[in-house]
């Protein structure tokens, strides 16, 4: 029986969590659940599962039993300290996520990780806090990475040549994107998700930080990892090696497999979760290569893992400035890229990285791009 903590529980990915852990409460139990601002759904998951601690950041409350404390810090941070888990799935968005996953780390946990932001910009951090504590663990929920993660275990690192992650290619593969409107970025072609990261998909960022995400996860050099375009979502990764060989990692699109495989690591679970690829029905499974300059989004992802320092949490923070101004309506999908461009060439890093220093070009980046984006 593993005890776990949802941070996130009502969004996404908590919501397909919780899909794993009503199919086997002999496996899991849920001691701690966190949201933004959705009560209602938080208190509803607190009491089918009987979950005992929650919070809610929106009015800084905890949830503990039948009491109720108004808190000042920050409740992912606080239930990250107090509770007694074994796993932490982090299923928020943006690199908020970061501090409860320090935490985590310091106290030689494993972390279920989704929120891709966080090891983006503090991949350093986040790297040497592991080293010093080898009980803890970050396993990948991206589907790509959990894929990689996969691929990666199954062979000798000195046969590796080189890792790709794919991509369904956003909706600008499809539409021309000077027309595109919110409502048409939302509904994205293969994969149902939050709303953050399914803008971010439509401009590729969201593989941009996933590029990073990989090379800081995995140890890769900006040249082991590439992007391929793979409309169908069904290739999640692939890794060639030394003498040739292609091995990739297949499934239908569903955040339940790589979520499952986090949890039950290192076994699985023994009856299928999501559906499989029909074998009745042909399949047409492309690999597109990625045009540069179609997508700027990506060139900059490269670029600051090149420059490293700060600059990778300056491109994280600058696209949550002008993602948060387009799910707004006040700035053009086109904005977007344009926006963290401009961010990144005006940001010059100053002295050693460190958490204060991270923190602070975070902050600067979101304001210059809101600033940016509201004067357009
Ligand atoms: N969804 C996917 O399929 C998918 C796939 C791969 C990776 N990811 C990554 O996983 C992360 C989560 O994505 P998602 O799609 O699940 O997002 P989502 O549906 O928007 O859910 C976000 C969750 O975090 C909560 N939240 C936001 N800010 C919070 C805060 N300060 N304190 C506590 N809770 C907070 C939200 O609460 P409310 O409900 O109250 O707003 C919600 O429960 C992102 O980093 C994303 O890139 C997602």
């Amino acid at each position: 029986m593993k005890k776990i903590l949802i941070l996130g529980a009502t969004g996404s990915i908590g919501m397909s969590t919780l899909k794993i852990i009503k199919r086997y409460p002999e496996y899991f139990k849920i001691v701690g659940v966190t949201a933004f601002s959705n009560e209602e759904r938080l208190k509803r998951i607190m009491s089918d599962f009987n979950v005992k601690s929650g919070g809610l950041k929106s009015k800084n409350i905890l949830y503990r039993g039948n009491k109720i404390e108004k808190r000042t810090d920050d409740i992912n941070e606080i239930l990250a300290e107090d509770l007694d888990y074994d796993i932490v799935v982090n299923g928020l968005v943006g690199s908020i996520g970061f501090p409860p996953t320090l935490i985590a780390i310091e106290r030689g946990k494993i972390i279920a990780l989704a929120n891709k932001e966080t090891i983006v910009a503090y991949g350093q951090i986040i790297k040497k806090a592991l080293k010093k504590n080898p009980k803890s663990q970050i396993r990948p929920v991206d589907s790509e990475h959990s894929a990689l993660w996969q691929l990666l275990d199954k062979i000798d690192r000195r046969e590796l040549e080189k890792c790709y992650i794919t991509a369904s290619g956003g909706v600008p593969f499809k539409k021309k994107t000077d027309v595109l409107s919110l409502a048409d970025v939302l509904n994205h072609p293969t994969w149902s998700m939050g709303k953050k990261v399914t803008v971010d998909s439509s401009t590729m960022v969201n593989k941009g930080l996933e590029v990073i995400e990989a090379c800081n996860l995995f140890n890769l050099k900006p040249e082991q990892i590439g992007v391929l375009i793979h409309p169908q979502s069904i290739i999640h990764a692939a890794v060639l090696l030394k003498d040739g060989t292609y091995m990739a990692h297949m499934a239908i699109p569903d955040m339940v497999l790589p979520i499952s495989y986090a949890l039950f690591y290192p076994f699985r679970p023994k009856e299928m979760l999501i559906g499989k690829i029909k074998e009745k029905e042909n399949y047409d499974l492309t690999l597109h290569a990625i045009d540069a300059d179609k997508y700027l989004s990506i060139k900059l992802a490269y670029s600051a893992l090149d420059r490293q320092m700060t600059f990778p949490a300056v491109y994280n923070a600058a696209n949550e400035g002008a993602v948060s101004l387009f799910l707004k309506e006040r700035i053009q999908f086109k904005d977007i890229v344009a926006i963290i461009d401009k961010v990144m060439k005006e940001h010059s890093p100053k002295g050693r990285i460190s958490i204060q220093n991270i923190r602070e070009s975070e902050i600067w980046a979101k304001k210059r791009a809101i600033e940016i984006g509201e004067k357009l």
